[in-house]
């Protein structure tokens, strides 16, 4: 994180572990799979808010991680049924909306019809740019660092680079979200704790953010909430208070 982002007042990338859908659906005695439907609404509203928000470049939503394959079959098969009809009826929208569609996590595990429609919203949306729109999808952090060693691993041993050139940056050249800025604001709704193997490298210097708000009824004024407390925190990154008010009035 370079020191010119100390003056942003408003966060560029925003990253929401959408949590809690299972829970708003049992305490009103439903199946969670309405929990989970009532989860795409609330993504509506978000995007639109994030969207209409001139700062707001990158909004990356967790939607299924590599753990997530552990809950029943039933309703790892109602996720991806919702999650390819969501597509299938979203696509467009985004488009129209000038927002561009982009997914991080191992797509293979998917099957055809869900890649081919993925394939599809990326390449359809891929020059607009009011918003990016990153849908983690059978993404963990750990994946993410372990594909990158894996090809950085590959590249040394092709001669194309030197073990001693591994740093940082070349790291993070291979991560997923290599193209987009690191998080400024992490939020997770649904009352845990805890980061639950999302964005492990990008979250270093990111500001956190819980609310008890079960994710089907986070809304745009939830969002506001998270946005006005991330303004008026002092981002240090390993500086004293004293340095970033001098780098912040020079
Ligand atoms: C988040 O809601 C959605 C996914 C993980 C797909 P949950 O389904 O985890 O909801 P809770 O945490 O059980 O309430
Ligand atoms: C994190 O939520 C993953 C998504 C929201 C997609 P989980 O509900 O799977 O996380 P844990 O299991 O409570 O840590
Ligand atoms: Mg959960």
């Amino acid at each position: 994180m370079s020191v010119e982002r100390l003056n942003l007042a408003a966060p560029r990338h925003i990253a929401i572990i959408m949590d809690g859908n299972g829970r708003w659906a049992q305490q009103r005695f439903l199946p969670r799979a309405v929990g989970h439907h009532a989860g795409v609404k609330a993504v509506r509203k978000i995007v639109e808010f994030c969207a209409a928000d001139s700062t707001c470049e990158v909004l990356s939503l967790f939607a299924f991680s590599s753990e997530n394959w552990n809950r029943p079959e039933s309703e790892v098969s109602i996720l991806m049924a919702l999650f390819l009809t969501t597509l299938q009826s979203e696509i467009d929208k985004l488009h129209k909306n000038n927002i561009r569609l982009c997914f991080i996590g191992d797509r293979t595990a998917f099957d055809s019809a869900l890649q081919q429609k993925m394939n599809e919203g990326e390449q359809k949306t891929k020059d607009n740019t009011a918003l990016t729109l990153v849908i983690a999808a059978n993404y963990g952090g750990r994946w993410d660092m372990a594909q990158a060693c894996k090809v950085i691993s590959e590249r040394v041993a092709a001669g194309e680079l030197s073990s001693h050139e591994i740093n940082e940056t070349v790291i993070n050249k291979h991560l997923s979200l290599s193209d987009f800025p690191e998080p400024d604001l992490f939020i997770r709704t649904g009352g845990e704790q805890r980061v639950s193997n999302f964005m492990l490298w990008q979250l270093a210097y990111t500001e956190l953010y819980f609310t008890p708000i079960l994710w089907p009824d986070f809304n745009q004024i939830a969002l506001q909430e998270a946005i006005t407390s991330f303004q008026s925190r002092q981002r240090r990154f390993g500086y004293t208070g004293d340095q970033i008010t001098v780098i912040a009035n020079p």
